[in-house]
């Protein structure tokens, strides 16, 4: 097969940032992808549904003229948040979601939650009203080496608050590990993991190994080849609890080659060609469908995209580009170390 016509795909996890970034990384994603969830972790946060209204309108006056794109938009979840501006904001279509940062796990994540206890009531809220909570899986106790991080989450605190809170609709966000993905295969209906691009090709020797490479430094850190091994299996088995949520994560190379560099891997560009390579490596092309295009929609309760996205395999690697230039400095394109020859047909 060298052409593959699926549903116009949705990235269910993306930071499309402000400004003059969020206009210069926008044009990526919308020229593949239908709809996204916008990740609240711009500064200031988008705390409140006037806040998520505003941003919308900033993302929709970025969008090139012609394009259709329909960003869903989340709210930051902290332990002020008001019930009730999440229940109305979600009820009128302005979020759909709320997004957990446990506070200190990544960027942008200091006025997250530290007492789990304090969010009870906008959760209980939640579940009452089916709207989804996306979950940064990580504890940021010191002591929790950060390769652990998400197997002691998923312990320490998402079973105990799914257990406290039932029927809490969960998304399990970016899923690094064996325990995430067994979690979530054996979660039921209200439970669902997105998986990125960047992980389903680097293990953490392709940050650590032969030199130190920040551009491959992202949060949840990439972990041993027996977990990329995992969530590959996931991405490509059909299951419906796994979809495409990229991660994302544009930051200028300034910021990322640093003394102390950002997390975060910019892979919107290529996502799509990235994907198509891997799963007819796994003999899984058919399932490419169902992880980008149908099981995202049907966790989020929305319909299919009645557009399509036609993927076309060419005779020669296509050509990625390095860098992405932008007024604040280039952001690096994610390598993914293998050819590409699956590009994404424009016309
Ligand atoms: O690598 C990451 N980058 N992980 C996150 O959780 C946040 C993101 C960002 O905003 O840069
Ligand atoms: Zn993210």
């Amino acid at each position: 097969m060298n052409r593959l016509r699926i549903p116009r795909p949705d990235d269910w996890h993306l930071h499309l940032r402000d400004g003059d970034m969020l206009a210069s990384v926008l044009a990526d994603t919308v020229a593949h992808f239908g709809r996204a969830i916008i990740m609240p972790n711009i500064l200031p946060p988008v705390l409140t549904a006037a806040d998520a209204q505003s941003y919308r309108s900033r993302i929709l006056a970025a969008i090139p003229a012609g394009l259709d794109f329909q960003p869903l938009m989340t709210l930051y979840l902290t332990e002020t948040t008001d019930p009730d501006d999440v229940i109305s904001a979600a009820a009128s279509g302005q979020i759909s979601a709320v997004k957990l940062y446990p506070a200190g796990a990544t960027t942008n994540s200091g006025s997250g939650v530290r007492d789990f206890d304090r969010v009870t009531p906008v959760l209980d809220a939640m579940a009452d009203n089916g709207i989804p909570l996306c979950v940064h899986g990580e504890v940021t106790d010191p002591d929790i080496d950060i390769f652990d991080r998400e197997a002691v989450f998923l312990e320490r605190i998402l079973d105990p608050l799914r257990e406290r809170i039932k029927g809490l609709r969960v998304v399990l966000e970016h899923v690094t590990t064996c325990e995430g993905v067994d979690y979530v295969r054996q979660g039921g209906n209200d439970l669902a993991a997105t998986i990125t691009t960047h992980h389903l090709f680097i293990n953490r020797n392709h940050i650590l190994a032969g030199g130190i490479r920040p551009h491959n430094y992202c949060l949840p850190v990439a972990k041993r080849e027996v977990h990329r091994l995992a969530l590959v299996a996931a991405a490509t088995s059909g299951d419906p609890s796994f979809f495409l949520g990229t991660d994302s994560a544009p930051h200028v190379d300034a910021a990322k080659q640093s003394g102390c560099g950002c997390a975060g891997i910019f892979t919107a560009p290529i996502t799509m060609s990235c994907l198509a390579t891997l799963f007819e490596s796994e003999g899984a092309l058919e399932k490419l469908e169902g992880f980008v295009s149908r099981h995202g929609p049907a966790f989020y309760r929305l319909p299919i995209n009645t557009e399509t996205l036609t993927l076309v395999k060419r005779e020669a690697p296509i050509k990625v580009p390095e860098k992405l230039k932008t007024p604040d400095g280039p952001v690096t394109i994610f390598d993914c170390g293998q050819p590409l020859y699956w590009a994404v047909e424009t016309s």
